[in-house]
C-alpha cells in the first residue's frame, strides 16, 4: 500500500519534534471551473474543490514558539507566535505565518505554540491553489490543536464563510498577493460530487452536483512555468480597477464601486473612450460572470455538454480579452478538443502558465488522457503531467 500523506506527516514530525502527533488536518486544492479573475472584480465564480491535499499533523505545545515542518519544502519554520508581522512574499513559510497571524489578529489571543509537519500533493504553482490548501489545512490544525480559543472543528458553514476571509486577509495582507476569495472559499466548501458557486459582492454560495455518473474533472500541467508572470496578477488588477475609475467619474462612486457595476452595455458605450488594454480586461470579466449564471443553469438541468462549451468560451475569453494565456496552455486546450470524450477545458486561475482543467465524459478518463499527452507532446515537444480527479470535501481537522 502506497504511503499516504498523513503517514508522511506523521513520520516528518516524530523525526523533527519527537512528539507524536495528537491532531490531523486535511484541505483539498480547488480548480475554477468559470470565474477567471472574477472574484477580484465583485464577480460570480464556479469552481470545485478536488482530491488533491494537504495534510498537517501536530500538536499544541508549552509557550509561544512554534515550529513548522514540511516534508516536501526544505526547512524548518520556527517563529515565536507573538511577533509576526508582514513579510516577504512567496516562500511557504510565509503562508503558515501569516495563517498565525491573521487568525491570532481575528480570533486570538492565541493559546499556545506549536509543532506541525505538512505534506501535500497538489502541484505547486500550477493553478491549483496548492497555498490556500495549504493555508485551510493549516487552520483546520490549529483549530483542532486547541491554539484559537471559541474554534472547534466542525464549523458551520457562516464559520467556514468567516474563517475564508481571515485567510484571505493572511494572502493579502501578510504575503502581499492581492487575491479574491474564490481559493480559500473553494478549499472550505467543497463538497464531493458536487461543483461550488460563489458570489463575491454578497457572498452568496451554492453547492452544485456535477451529475451522475459525474464527468471527471482532469487537470493537465503544461509543465511551463509561471514565475515569469508573477507580477502580472497585480497589473491585471490594476487594468480593472482603471475602467472602474472611468466608469466612477462618469456615474458616481457610490453607484459604481467594482466592474460589477457596469453592465456590458455601458462598456460597450464607453468602449472608444477606453484604451485598448482596460476595456478588453472588463469585457473578459463581465462575460465571464454570465458564463457563470449560464454555467450554474446548466448544470441545474444536467447539461454538462453546456458547461463544457461554457468552459471553452472562457478559455477563448482568457486568451483574447483577458491576455492570461500563453501557447503553451492554448496548445493544451487544442490537443485536448481532438481527444476522446472532451466536453470542455480552460486554464484555471490566475494563468500564463500551470494547468488546464477539462470536463470529460464520465468512463472516458483514460483514453483522453493518453490522448491528450500525445497530441500536446507532438505540437509542443513537452510532457504534460495528467491528474485524473474528483470533486472532493472541503477542508476538516480532529483529533488523531
Ligand atoms: C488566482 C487567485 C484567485 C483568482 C484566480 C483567477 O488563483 O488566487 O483569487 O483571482 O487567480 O480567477
Amino acid at each position: 500500500m502506497p504511503t499516504s500523506l498523513e503517514q508522511l506527516a506523521r513520520a516528518a514530525a516524530i523525526d523533527a519534534f519527537g512528539d507524536s502527533p495528537t491532531v490531523v488536518a486535511q484541505a483539498p486544492a480547488r480548480v475554477e471551473l468559470l470565474g477567471n479573475h472574477t472574484d477580484h472584480n465583485g464577480g460570480l465564480v464556479l469552481a470545485a474543490a478536488i482530491d488533491r491535499y494537504t495534510v498537517v499533523v501536530g500538536r499544541a505545545s508549552e509557550g509561544r514558539q512554534a515550529a513548522v515542518r514540511s516534508t516536501n519544502l526544505r526547512g524548518v519554520e520556527a517563529f515565536t507566535i507573538d511577533e509576526l508581522a508582514p513579510g516577504e512574499q512567496g516562500a511557504w513559510g510565509q503562508y503558515v505565518r501569516g495563517v498565525t497571524w491573521a487568525l491570532g489578529e481575528n480570533d486570538g489571543p492565541l493559546r499556545s505554540g506549536f509543532e506541525a509537519a505538512l505534506a501535500g500533493d497538489v502541484p505547486l504553482g500550477a493553478g491549483l491553489s496548492s497555498s490556500a490548501s495549504l493555508q485551510a489545512a493549516f487552520a483546520m490544525f490549529l483549530i483542532a490543536a486547541g491554539v484559537i480559543p471559541d474554534l472547534t472543528p466542525d464549523l458551520d458553514d457562516d464559520a467556514r464563510m468567516a474563517l475564508a476571509k481571515t485567510l484571505r486577509r493572511s494572502e493579502n495582507a501578510f504575503v502581499g498577493v492581492a487575491s479574491g476569495l474564490l481559493d480559500q472559499f473553494s478549499c472550505l466548501f467543497g463538497r464531493a460530487g458536487h461543483a461550488l458557486t460563489l458570489d463575491c459582492r454578497s457572498l452568496a454560495y451554492d453547492r452544485l452536483p456535477l451529475g451522475d455518473p459525474a464527468p471527471a474533472i482532469i487537470v493537465v500541467d503544461s509543465a511551463t512555468s509561471r514565475r515569469l508572470a508573477d507580477g502580472m496578477y497585480n497589473v491585471r488588477r490594476a487594468e480593472c480597477e482603471a475602467v472602474v475609475k472611468h466608469f466612477q467619474e462618469r456615474k458616481g462612486a457610490d453607484r459604481v464601486r467594482t466592474l460589477r457595476d457596469i453592465t456590458l452595455d455601458e462598456l460597450l458605450s464607453d468602449w472608444d473612450t477606453l484604451d485598448e488594454a482596460p476595456r478588453l480586461r472588463a469585457r473578459h470579466v463581465l462575460t465571464e460572470n454570465d458564463r457563470v449564471v449560464q454555467g450554474a443553469d446548466a448544470l441545474r438541468a444536467g447539461d454538462v455538454v453546456e458547461f463544457g462549451r461554457l468552459m471553452l468560451a472562457s478559455h477563448a475569453s482568457s486568451r483574447d480579452d483577458f491576455q492570461n494565456s500563453s501557447p503553451a496552455l492554448d496548445a493544451l486546450i487544442d490537443s485536448a478538443q481532438v481527444s476522446p470524450g472532451f466536453l470542455g477545458g480552460k486554464l484555471s486561475g490566475a494563468g500564463w502558465a500551470g494547468c488546464t482543467v477539462n470536463l470529460v465524459q464520465h468512463g472516458c478518463a483514460e483514453e483522453f488522457s493518453k490522448a491528450v499527452v500525445d497530441a500536446y507532446t507532438k505540437r509542443t515537444g513537452l510532457t504534460p503531467i495528467v491528474h485524473i480527479c474528483h470533486a472532493a470535501d472541503g477542508a476538516w481537522g480532529r483529533a488523531g
